[in-house]
């Protein structure tokens, strides 16, 4: 399939796989891939452009570059449910197939997203699903973003917060094509009450064993 291995990182959003997958991909010397970050240049370019992200936008996705993925303001969470609008276009999920695969082609690497282990990379020599709930992921969201949980709003906030993360699963469990589902050989790992550290540990204890070093 490629020169090196290939090691799959799914799960709902905010579920922590993106710092999980980085330093996975520093353990083991391969080069990693935030594919989040594809859709959420994306849908920036369409927000950019004053279009509704829910319109065609595969025109956008055939035109990326390097600058639009390296974008400062791509975290946040209107980007997000951009991202999200994008992500639901065959022809959008289409246009970025080809720059996953060819991501890990000579060297393998490690990716996250939502349908690497099922739709990227089905024959992924390893596969995660990282989830935690819902309430853990919009705090630990609110925290990335600069929020203070001891601020008079944080409450309010996080609901806001939670409710965002918790339509953007449903939208991106229930579309049509790729949908987020749990591979049927992914370990899934629930992270409620681990520390990234520990995380990490069983992670890489379980890709360590399937890939035999
Ligand atoms: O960081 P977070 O988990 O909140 O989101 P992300 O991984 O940056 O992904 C943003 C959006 O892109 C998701 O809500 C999905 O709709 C879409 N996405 C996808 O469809 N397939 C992927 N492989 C990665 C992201």
């Amino acid at each position: 399939m490629s020169g090196g291995p290939v090691i799959a990182v799914d799960g709902p959003a905010a579920a922590g796989k993106g710092t999980l997958a980085k330093r996975m991909a520093a353990e083991l010397g391969l080069p990693y891939l935030d594919t989040g970050l594809l859709y959420r240049a994306v849908g920036r370019l369409a927000l950019d452009k004053g279009q509704d992200p829910a319109a065609p936008a595969q025109h956008l996705a055939e035109q990326l570059t390097r600058q639009d993925m390296a974008r400062s303001d791509l975290r946040t969470t209107e980007v997000a449910q951009a991202a999200s609008k994008v992500a639901a276009q065959p022809a959008v999920r289409a246009a970025l197939v080809e720059t996953q695969r060819r991501f890990a082609a000579e060297q393998g690497a490690v990716l996250d997203g939502r349908d690497i282990g099922t739709a990227i990379f089905p024959q992924a020599d390893a596969k995660l699903f990282i989830t935690a709930s819902a309430a853990t992921r919009a705090r630990r969201r609110y925290l990335q973003l600069g929020g203070v949980l001891s601020a008079p709003d944080a409450q309010a906030q996080l609901a806001e917060m939670e409710a965002a993360l918790k339509a953007r699963d449903e939208a991106d469990s229930s579309r049509a094509s790729a949908p987020m589902q749990v591979a049927a050989d992914a370990l899934v790992i629930e992270t409620d009450n681990a520390t990234a550290d520990e995380v990490l540990a069983q992670a890489l204890a379980y890709v360590r064993e399937r890939l035999g070093r």
